[in-house]
């Protein structure tokens, strides 16, 4: 079991957890969520060792395995597979000690040589040493790898392929308890779902960190969530915490409300009374009770951050002409071509969402369209005066992780234009939410989502016509990708857009490129469709490469059981995408809630007459005050003494009528306020 116990954690003055509380049980399937730089990663640090509890206890069963994926690029030479297997730990180390066994030892004899080296075959058996290779195999090939990349050297991949190695070697571990940290980011729509059935038969505990709501719902059962500092565990997955969570807000709310009310009533009533010592009492205790009373914090729904691109400064049209473009790479000094024949006009204000399969050239085409790569050959003629704002995934690599936020801007604003006032540039840092001490963070440090929110700050800041969005939404938090979606659609430039959050492509593209095959054509479906073909489309890659396998490449090994049988499971879950969809919610619940509903009504309808009746008193205690006083006026006066006698006989039945009311306007207070906190 994992344990926190009024645990708080910081990092430098920043408290991301105050004295939180929860138990996680072994085997339980964790989503970890929560705001970009809530302190998702840095909860990592605690549950892998790495960061302290600065105080309270946590604890973690001392003989777990763990397993995380290093977050570090994977540089080596080392064959995929074999890169791979070195996650697997305790293999390693017993292979290490078959070695020793079988150099060593001068001080043993041949019989006692001969037994370690059986126990050591032994243990290696038991380590599940005779399938080692064909399991890591299949998770490399699960992970969209094709065979016959299974031996390239680790180094000839680009980042987000290393990335994926770096995953299967954590896969590869035998864990009790597996930490990922936004596994998906990386991943398209076919190693997405392959790694959702694992995930989904992992025997251990599993953490994971995702802003991914489909992914979530398929993965977990469980789901904490970092907010204003706390850690509050809901039981379900990622859509069941979501209601949960907007129909406690709804009651924190009107529980809010409430109480302002409530609060409204009793200072009304305690300036009423506080003047009169026959009800001091009373009032007194009301004093407290207001005292006594925690004032739930407003509920401010999350302070959501919003943005705009600015206007560009021109539109040409067309933005560019591609003619007869050929778009790929140069590998030592030889063409490798992977998308022709592109004649292509982009125009001012399209919106272009560029669809493809994975590996088939969308970072390609538009890393040479913003000038990263030289285009092989063809011609792109560019609109006079386009100007071109360039997110890529390797952005966060542009951003030096020891500069802060303010020298990043410092630095841009020399390069575009005359020298910005610091508190220009702070103004600016500001709108995205880069506040206060942030603004002197050095990059480094910051998480994810910050990065890549600066990224964003920077591309507002360059001002262009153009945008080129290279998969921009990753490490996003949900409401900062809403943010980004509104800003692109209200953006009068023009957009092309490589995404796979789909929800993302649906706001904002209303025409797609289809990149595929070895050329660029357009999309006519929707994106159901697009999903449909993407899964068609790895099929067929994959059926391709056993083709190009079986009629050449005899060095290849053998395609081991596992390895069909991964590839099996891919096409299923392929055709099952059910599974992406989450379980509907049990009917008990459902029931449980309606006839809380219906309790709550009744409640409700207990209260309208008694607060009708407190309405009442209170107008007619109004009534009854200024008669009191208008008599005392009267009584002061001079006046015949039947005059005198009537007033003074009217007095007294106004102020009984009115101890009377104070009363009932006390029980009736006192009624309203115990229904209201049952309700
Ligand atoms: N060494 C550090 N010094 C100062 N602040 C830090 C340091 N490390 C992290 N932080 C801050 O702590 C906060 C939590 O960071 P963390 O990486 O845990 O966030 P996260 O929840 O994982 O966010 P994301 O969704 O963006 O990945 C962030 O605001 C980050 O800038
Ligand atoms: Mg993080």
């Amino acid at each position: 079991m994992i344990a926190l116990k009024n645990v708080t954690l910081r990092r430098s003055a920043k408290v991301l957890l105050d004295k939180v509380s929860v138990t996680l049980n072994p085997g339980e399937k964790v989503g970890l969520v929560g705001r970009n730089g809530a302190g998702k990663s840095t909860l990592f640090g605690l549950f892998n060792g790495s960061l302290h509890e600065d105080s309270g206890d946590f604890s973690l069963p001392q003989q777990w395995q763990l397993s995380q994926v290093e977050q570090n690029m994977p540089e080596t030479e080392a064959a995929a597979t074999d890169f791979v297997l070195g996650g697997d730990t305790r293999l390693a180390s017993l292979r290490d000690a078959l070695t020793r066994a079988e150099q060593e030892d001068d001080d043993l004899d041949d019989f006692e040589r001969g037994m370690a080296i059986a126990h050591a075959h032994s243990d290696l058996a038991d380590a599940g040493e005779h399938d080692a290779v064909p399991r890591a195999q299949s998770l490399i090939l699960g992970l969209g790898f094709k065979v016959s990349e299974l031996d390239l050297p680790v180094n000839s991949f680009s980042g987000g392929w290393r990335m994926r190695l770096q995953l299967a070697r954590a896969l590869m571990s035998p864990s009790d308890l597996l930490l990922l940290d936004e596994p998906t980011n990386h991943l398209d729509l076919d190693a997405l779902v392959w790694l959702e059935a694992w995930l989904k038969r992992y025997q251990g505990t599993l953490i994971v960190i995702s802003h991914d709501r489909e992914f979530l719902d398929a993965v977990t059962d469980v789901t904490l969530h970092i907010d204003n500092q706390g850690l509050i565990r809901y039981g379900g997955n990622y859509s069941a915490f979501e209601t949960l969570r907007s129909q406690q807000l709804e009651l924190q709310q009107s529980a809010f409300s409430k109480q302002q009310d409530k609060i409204a009533h009793l200072k009304k009533f305690i300036d009423r009374f506080k003047a009169k010592a026959s009800k001091a009492k009373q009032a007194q205790s009301r004093v407290k009770a207001l005292e006594r009373m925690e004032k739930i914090a407003p509920v401010l729904a999350d302070a959501d951050f919003t943005f705009e691109f600015k206007e560009p400064a021109n539109l040409p049209n067309p933005m560019l002409a591609i003619s007869d473009g050929q778009f790929g790479y140069l590998v030592e000094g030889e063409q490798k071509i992977i998308v022709r024949g592109v004649n292509k006009s982009v125009l001012a204000g399209q919106r272009i969402g560029i669809l493809g399969a994975n590996g088939q050239g969308k970072s390609t085409l538009v890393k040479t369209i913003a000038g990263d790569i030289p285009l092989l050959s063809g011609i792109v003629t560019q609109g006079k005066g386009l100007s071109i704002g360039y997110f890529a995934q390797q952005e966060l690599d542009v951003l030096r992780p020891g500069d802060n936020p303010l020298e990043h801007m410092t630095r841009l604003a020399r390069e575009v234009g005359p020298q910005a006032r610091e508190q220009e540039l702070r103004n600016f840092l500001g709108t995205f939410n880069f506040t206060g001490d942030m603004v002197r963070q050095a990059v480094g440090t910051m998480s994810g989502g910050e990065k890549a929110r600066l990224v964003l700050a920077i591309m507002v800041w360059q001002r262009p016509n153009l945008l080129l969005m290279d998969e921009p939404t990753n490490h996003l938090d949900l409401a900062t990708r809403e943010a980004l979606s509104m800003a692109l659609n209200e953006f009068e430039g023009t957009v092309m857009l490589v995404s796979h959050d789909r929800a993302l492509l649906r706001a904002v593209c209303d025409e797609f490129w289809l990149v595929g095959r070895g050329g660029v054509g357009p999309f006519d479906g929707d994106l159901d469709d697009y999903q449909r073909y993407l899964l068609d489309e790895s099929k067929r890659l994959r059926e391709q490469a056993r083709l190009e396998r079986t009629s050449d490449d005899v060095a290849d090994p053998p395609a081991p059981a596992k390895v069909a049988e991964a590839a099996a499971a891919t096409r299923v879950s392929a055709k099952a995408p059910a599974s992406l969809t989450p379980a509907p919610a049990a009917a008990s619940p459902q029931e449980q809630r309606k006839s809380d509903a219906q309790q709550r009504q009744q409640l409700a309808a207990r209260l309208k007459p008694l607060r009708k009746e407190l309405e009442q008193a209170d107008q007619r205690m109004a009534q009854l005050s200024q008669d009191q006083a208008a008599l005392e006026a009267r009584l002061s006066s001079q006046l015949a003494p039947a005059e005198l006698a009537q007033a003074g006989k009217k007095l007294k039945s106004v102020n009984d009528e009115l101890a009377a009311l104070e009363e009932r306007w006390l029980a009736l207070s006192g009624q309203i306020e115990a229904i209201e906190t049952t309700v």
